[in-house]
């Protein structure tokens, strides 16, 4: 594996890929690896002659209280697994290559990006789909691997890849839980032992969902007022939101029909989780 942490290297290992023919996938991510990246990154081998694994931690998703200094760092680890999957590049740009001051321009999918997070988190997809557009700049992929548990995040790259003709193809792949249903995230290492008991709930909230829609019943309200109460059992967690949504649009639904989405996010202890579960209602 080689690592790359100049923009125009990157760009010259690309182009020196694409004339010889090969297909390249490109893995964004932020580091500190888990076996939810790892999924990516496998899927990503099998797919592609070329992998290019990205880690930046943007710090343009991040708005000024939130944790872009203590987010998680583990470069001597990550790049163990990475190397043990046959990624080709390991590609690390410095902040100041990617957004150096003078910096003015922002992609922004419009709508989709004040939804769910959006509502607490306001400049954060900009953040997201601005770098996502600049890293498909630089490399080029032919195939891009992103995870649903970050739902809204793969739905609006997809919008933008459409909108803005990018002509990469996104690829979405299911979320890697832990053995108690957890979603894995990096941000799961600030839980406390008793809230990582605590953070399973989440999860089981949206299992209760299906399980109730799967038993027949077909009153959203209700559906929710069991979830929110479920969810109430456990008062460390400090609910953002817990919506039942249109998974091509994010509008709340009010009515259960086809495919609904269940997200739900919450504060626990020093992080914010987030979970998804795309159930047919039938
Ligand atoms: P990061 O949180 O590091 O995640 C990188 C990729 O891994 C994203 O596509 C995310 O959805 C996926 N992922 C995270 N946890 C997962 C899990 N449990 N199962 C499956 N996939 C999972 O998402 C970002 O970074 C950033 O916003 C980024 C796209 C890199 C732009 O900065």
């Amino acid at each position: 594996m080689r690592e790359i942490r100049k923009k125009s290297e990157m760009v010259l290992f690309a182009r020196n890929a694409r004339a010889h023919g090969k297909r390249i996938a490109l893995v964004p991510t932020m580091g500190a690896l888990h076996e939810g990246h790892l999924s990516l990154v496998a899927e990503a081998r099998k797919r592609a002659d070329a992998v290019v694994v990205s880690i930046f931690v943007n710090p343009i998703q991040f708005s000024p209280n939130e944790d872009l200094n203590k987010y998680p760092r583990s470069l001597s680890r990550d790049k163990a697994a990475l190397k043990e999957l046959g990624v080709d590049i390991l590609f690390r740009p410095a902040a100041e290559s990617m957004f150096p001051p003078g910096f003015k321009s922002y992609v922004e999918v419009d709508g989709l990006s004040k939804k769910l997070c959006g509502r607490s988190r306001p400049t954060h997809f900009r953040g997201v789909t601005t770098v996502v557009a600049k890293l498909f700049n630089i490399i080029r992929p032919d195939l891009a691997f992103f995870g649903l548990k970050d739902y809204q995040q793969q739905l609006l790259i997809k919008q933008m890849v459409s909108d803005l003709d990018l002509g990469v193809e996104i690829v979405a792949l299911p979320t890697v839980r832990e053995f108690d249903g957890l979603a894995m995230s990096s941000r799961n290492s600030y839980l406390t032992a008793k809230e990582r008991q605590t953070a399973q709930i989440l999860y089981r909230s949206l299992c209760l969902a299906q399980q109730l829609i799967a038993g027949g019943e077909r009153d959203l309200n209700r559906i929710m007022y069991k979830l929110r109460s479920l969810l109430g059992t456990e008062p460390s967690i400090r609910l953002d939101y817990l919506a039942a949504v249109d998974p091509e649009t994010l509008e709340e639904v009010k009515k259960l029909r086809g495919k609904v989405l269940f997200a739900v996010a919450a504060y626990l202890g020093k992080a914010r989780l987030i979970d998804n579960l795309l159930v047919d209602a039938g």
